[in-house]
């Protein structure tokens, strides 16, 4: 059923999220392997990162898992067992590509697959290294799931990633596990970093060294206790509200403010927008703050300025690019965003649906191969407008129709519970009509 969206004056408030999910799914993959009793506190609590938990469930791990606390009963680097079932990682991207770089290190055979959006996404990606240290993987038409992955003997290698993508960077770096020797990736453009950190966090010895990082095979992994950071890319949503409603003052607390994923705040500060870190601290080797933004004086005081964004940037903020294009819409100047073509193989092809949703909103957008010209200084109108079943195309466009004259639609808007089942409850807690 779609979800009517109302346009708001404010937001308002202080608000804790949900843990970030890209740190959600190593710990708990990490977790599984440790030797002895991990507990997650804060875990995220959408759809995908229980869709890993499933999968290791799968692989004969006792998981207890209560609201956003995980009790994980890790049973050793070599104690997985095998499947009696494809594993389903639903829309989880990064649950088959980490995933298979622990099931390359099996000596059993695992099949992988999801939802329709998943089973469309490339694995070549992943399955070319793996394929290297010794793995045999098959693939619809050798690309897309269902993987049929056959694990091994796995020897070391070094690989220069031809993509910026933290999720082969770590498919490559999990199989290393089982790897004798040191296994490396190089990676064209800083990614996250969050498996290197978790790996050292779990008792792995793992180097960086500039843009490459090794891993040394056989690890003993320990089980440990620890709280995942609030989601950023989650916050991301709330900032952005802030930012284009004046008035607004909300602090978001207990984010975390890894450097591979705060950029997304340098950017923004560089736009003109008022965002401060209060509480600065460090939890189990990730910086956590609170976040406080403020939204422009009044309606016709300054907004954002415009900008572009390439290269090394649009790679650290690529999760936000669809809030960002809204942004850009409202923005004085507007934005250019280039060296985008990944968000054609995100949950959804993310420059189309973006641009068909802008569109439905009455606002101008040029579409790039690689990205999007969106001119500033626009305004949105109600709309009907659709998530395509994509959680950040959802809450992105929830947002923008918090700018709108009147009531928008959002059809498939429940897709926003794959990374955050609370965004619209913790939406409407902070608006103010
Ligand atoms: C992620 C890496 C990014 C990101 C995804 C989560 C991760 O994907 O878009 O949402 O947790 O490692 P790529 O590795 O494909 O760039």
């Amino acid at each position: 059923m779609p979800r009517t969206l109302k346009p708001a004056r404010s937001v308002q408030g202080r608000i804790s999220l949900p843990g970030d999910k890209s740190i959600s799914h190593r710990f708990a993959m990490l977790a599984a392997i440790a030797e002895g009793r991990s507990i997650l506190n804060n875990y995220s609590t959408g759809a995908d990162c229980a869709s890993t938990l499933a999968c290791m469930r799968s692989l004969g791990v006792s998981i207890d898992h209560n609201g956003s606390k995980v009790v994980v009963e890790g049973v050793g680097l070599s104690g997985l067992k095998a499947p009696n079932a494809p594993l389903d990682a639903g829309n989880s991207g990064s649950t088959i590509r980490m995933l298979s770089g622990i099931l390359a290190g099996q000596s059993f055979t695992s099949e992988l697959t999801g939802d329709e959006s998943l089973t469309k996404r490339p694995m070549k990606r992943i399955m070319t290294p793996l394929e290297q240290m010794g793995a045999r993987i098959e693939a619809r038409e050798g690309n897309f799931p269902p993987l049929r992955i056959q694990g091994g003997n796995l020897k070391a290698i070094h690989y220069d990633l031809p993509v910026a993508s933290a999720q082969v960077k770590t498919a490559v770096l999990f199989a290393g596990m089982y790897a004798p020797g040191w296994t490396a990736v190089r990676e064209p453009l800083p990614t996250r970093d969050h498996s290197e950190i978790a790996l050292g966090g779990f008792g792995a010895d793992v180097e960086v060294e500039g843009n490459e990082i090794r891993i040394l095979g056989r690890p003993t992994l320990t089980g440990v206790d620890l709280t995942v950071p609030g989601d950023i890319s989650s916050a991301a949503f709330f900032i952005a509200a802030a930012l284009l409603l004046p008035g607004s003052e909300l602090t978001i607390k207990g984010i975390g403010l890894n450097p591979t994923r705060a950029s997304l705040l340098d950017l923004l500060r560089g736009m003109g927008a008022d965002i401060e870190i209060l509480d600065r601290r460090d939890e189990h080797g990730e910086p956590v703050g609170d976040i406080l933004v403020r939204g422009p004086e009044s309606a016709e005081g300054a907004s954002l300025n415009g900008g572009v964004i390439e290269g090394a940037m649009t790679a650290a903020v690529i999760d936000e690019i669809p809030m960002l294009a809204v942004l850009g819409a409202a923005s004085a100047d507007g934005l250019i965003i280039r060296d985008a073509a990944e968000l054609r193989v995100k949950e959804t092809d993310r420059i189309a649906t973006v641009a068909d949703n802008l569109g439905r909103m009455g606002v101008a957008v040029e579409v790039e191969p690689d990205g999007l010209r969106i001119p500033g200084g626009q305004t949105f109108r109600p709309a009907e407008l659709d998530s395509f079943g994509d959680h950040r195309i959802a809450m992105a466009f929830a947002v923008a129709a918090l700018r709108a004259s009147g009531d928008s639609e959002l059809c498939n808007a429940d897709a926003a519970s794959v990374s955050f089942p609370e965004f619209y409850d913790l939406l409407d807690e902070v608006t103010e009509s």
